[in-house]
């Protein structure tokens, strides 16, 4: 076929493509005479705006719709995770161990415990007064406090009796009964336990060298979270909260290690999930290398 066309040079196709570009014959611009292409752009203007306008309502509906003070997607019923201090995290297996009789060792962990509790201090959690009920769900349907907030009750760390590093700013490290803190992760809007004769507790089992263990204490008392710390409302809502804590003292002798298992018990918190071994429970050792007999000099600083 090509070979029946003329051939034509290339000054031709120059002039062709001229006379595309601007046809004087019968005055059409690239095919188009100037006032069809003045509506064809005004066509497509007035498609683009309509688009754009569309897609500008659609994400404001999304947006509109959206609550900033809560989450829209949670993948599954969630459960709280629960977690202890003091803690070198990443590891499977959680090592708590020390040196009684080295200062070094028990400071690192009575260090971590301190900072740890740093926002919890008495001082800084005056103003979160707010006579918040003792066993009552702290539930706030308002925004009631400062820029449309919520209230947060406090938790002084005083609440850890012994355990607080007040009286004693090693936390039973430099002895044979340290304290450990066991916090349980915040979900939104969630009510751990439904059943109002069942308390909120932390209760923690000897899983390997119970005859190692020859008491557990509980601060605040029972291992009970009260339940004015709940519901927590999000950070935008109540960005002054803080989780509630429970202090767990551990009196070590013998050969002065053991396994522990602490649960955070409530109906609504389940803890036997395989994928997620902190889920509603954690599982640490405790470990003091210092093994001679030395309880001599704990008198004092038991309580
Ligand atoms: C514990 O610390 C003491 C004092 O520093 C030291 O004598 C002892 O060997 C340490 N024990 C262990 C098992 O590291
Ligand atoms: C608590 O905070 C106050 C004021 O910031 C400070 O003076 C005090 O030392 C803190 N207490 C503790 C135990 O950290
Ligand atoms: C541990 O520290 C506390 C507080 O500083 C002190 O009262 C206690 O005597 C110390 N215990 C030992 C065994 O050093
Ligand atoms: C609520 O808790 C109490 C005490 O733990 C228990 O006896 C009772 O069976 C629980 N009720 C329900 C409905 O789970
Ligand atoms: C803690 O758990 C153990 C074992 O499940 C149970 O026997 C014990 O009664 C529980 N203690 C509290 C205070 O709930």
């Amino acid at each position: 076929m090509a070979t029946l066309k003329e051939k034509r040079t290339c000054g031709q196709r120059c002039e062709d493509f001229g006379h595309f570009v601007w046809n004087s014959d019968n005055g059409t611009l690239m095919g188009r005479t100037p006032e069809k292409w003045v509506y064809i752009s005004l066509y497509y203007a007035a498609f683009y705006v309509v688009m754009t306008a569309l897609f500008c309502l659609a994400i404001w509906v999304l947006m509109y719709t959206l609550d900033p003070y809560a989450p829209d997607y949670q993948d599954r019923l969630p459960s709280p995770g629960v977690m202890v201090w003091p803690d070198k995290y990443g590891e499977e297996h959680i090592e708590i161990t020390y040196n009684s009789s080295d200062r070094a060792s028990w400071s690192k962990m009575s260090t971590c415990l301190h900072k740890f509790l740093e926002p919890y201090n008495d001082t800084l959690q005056k103003d979160c007064d707010h006579n918040c009920i003792k066993g009552k769900y702290f539930i706030q349907d308002h925004f009631t406090a400062d820029t449309h907030t919520k209230k947060s009750c406090s938790f002084p760390v005083s609440l850890l009796g012994p355990c607080s590093g007040l009286q004693d700013p090693t936390f039973g490290y430099n002895c044979t009964m340290p304290c450990v803190i066991i916090k349980m992760n915040r979900i939104i809007n969630f009510l751990p336990s439904l059943n109002t004769s069942q308390e909120i507790q932390v209760n923690c089992t000897v899983l390997e060298g119970e005859e190692n263990v020859k008491e557990i204490k509980y601060y605040p008392d029972n291992g009970i979270m009260d339940r004015s710390y709940f519901p927590y409302y999000g950070n935008l809502a109540q960005s002054k909260y803080l989780n509630p804590l429970v202090a767990v003292r551990v009196d070590l002798v013998g050969k002065r290690w053991a396994k522990f298992q602490c649960r955070v018990v409530a109906d609504k918190i389940s803890y036997e999930n395989i994928h997620d071994p902190y889920e509603g429970k954690v599982v640490f050792t405790l470990k003091n290398l210092h093994l001679e007999p030395s309880r001599m000099h704990n008198q004092g600083s038991a309580i």
